[in-house]
């Protein structure tokens, strides 16, 4: 087989990646027994309908230790090159993102990584770059989080990734964080471009990714708030010559009348919100989150404040995510708000992927695709 184009490049003018599947609990803070348990066949399952449903790409979360509280979610995960090399190898056309803690892999690693996983997916790895996040999932592996630091160690790490993926003679690197004697990778990706994508909400996220990604994953949590985010973002890129696409991560709670989706919103992120573990998130991110972004800018410090489209956030949607909630008619007319907002797309998340997922690929994607945010699926590639 060739290699085939990254969907990530494609032509939806609202892409979709599948988020958070690598890890139990459905990316809500609750309680619900109903979330997502990531048992492994199950993932490849609902990969392998993404594919089928032409999903852009499949978005794994990097974790060491849960989230704590009461459910401890996304405690349990899979490590997300390795996942992304076996369900590419089950898949035929989905972007495989692979998402990488810059304090915990060398750039020389990662680089083998990529180009095996580029090639057993023919052309489709794409990089998640986390410069650091939750300090007790550091301390599994003795790394302290320099929450002032934190995206210029990674900037370094990006430049180094990206001169050995230029390919060429061995090469000395004297910086400030890596000091390293004849760096070298071979083979290369098959992609001339691998994707890159950065996941921040901060203004040094933001510059961060004005450098380094092709797209920024980041906290927009309500329609008002996008085209002034948007805006930022594609400033910070311009200061480096760069464009730059916004995507925001979400929460996907779809059913045939609005009330149902409102009912079953209320029973998994207010009457089963784990309280404990929200308190317990936002007090660790403020500790490595460093000084530059005042807190009052956050959605993920501040996830009540803000409200949805047609309600109010509870506490169980992931602090800072879109939450859609409602009919697919209700999701596409937020989509695309979203879209002319500025944002590119979504990465998607629901409570319980099997259960929630087969409406949500019947009812919405065909909607998107009737208002002009996608295009129509090929049967065959
Ligand atoms: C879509 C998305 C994916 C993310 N994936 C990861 C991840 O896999 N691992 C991780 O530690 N943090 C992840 N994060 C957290 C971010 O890297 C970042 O720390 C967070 O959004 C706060 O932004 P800031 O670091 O600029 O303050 C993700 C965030 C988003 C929005």
């Amino acid at each position: 087989m060739s290699q085939v184009p990254n969907p990530v490049y494609g032509p939806n003018r609202f892409k979709l990646g599948l988020f958070n599947a690598n890890c139990d609990g459905g990316f809500a803070i609750s309680k619900a027994p109903e979330r997502w348990p990531a048992k492994w066949d199950d993932i490849v399952k609902i990969s392998q309908w993404a594919d089928d449903a032409g999903v852009d790409f499949i978005l794994p979360v990097a974790k060491w230790r849960g989230l704590g509280g009461e459910a401890d979610n996304l405690g349990r995960s899979y490590e997300t090159m390795t996942h992304s090399a076996a369900i590419g190898a089950l898949t035929k056309r989905i972007g495989m993102f692979v998402t990488v803690h810059t304090p915990v892999l060398t750039p020389a690693y990662v680089a083998k990584c990529l180009a095996t996983i580029d090639a057993a997916t023919h052309g489709r790895v794409g990089l998640n770059i986390v410069c650091g996040w939750n300090q007790n999932e550091f301390d599994v592996h003795g790394i302290e989080i320099n929450g002032e630091h934190r995206y210029d160690h990674g900037l370094e790490w990006f430049k180094v990734l990206k001169k050995m993926l230029e390919g060429g003679a061995p090469f000395n690197w004297d910086g400030e964080y890596f000091k390293l004697k004849n760096v070298v990778t071979d083979p290369l990706p098959l992609q001339s471009k691998i994707p890159v994508m950065s996941a921040g909400f901060s203004f040094k996220g933001r510059d961060f990714a004005g450098q380094a990604a092709d797209l920024l994953f980041t906290s927009v949590s309500t329609i008002e708030r996008a085209p002034s985010i948007v805006q930022s973002v594609h400033d910070y890129a311009r200061k480096y010559d760069r464009e730059i696409q916004v995507f925001t991560s979400s929460h996907i709670v779809c059913r045939p009348t609005r009330q149902e989706a409102e009912d079953f919103y209320y029973y998994f992120a207010e009457t089963m919100a784990d309280r404990t573990c929200l308190d317990q998130m936002t007090a660790m991110k403020k500790k490595t989150a460093g000084s530059d972004t005042p807190e009052s800018e956050r959605a993920d410090f501040n996830p009540e404040v803000h409200t949805r489209y047609r309600g109010k956030i509870h506490p169980g949607s992931f602090p800072g995510s879109y939450t859609f909630v409602g009919t697919p008619d209700d999701i596409v007319e937020e989509m695309v708000l979203l879209e002319k907002a500025g944002l590119r797309g979504a990465a998607i998340t629901f409570l319980d992927y099997i259960a929630d997922m087969p409406f949500f690929l019947d009812e919405v994607l065909p909607r998107m695709e009737r208002a002009g945010l996608r295009e129509k699926v090929k049967a065959e590639v």
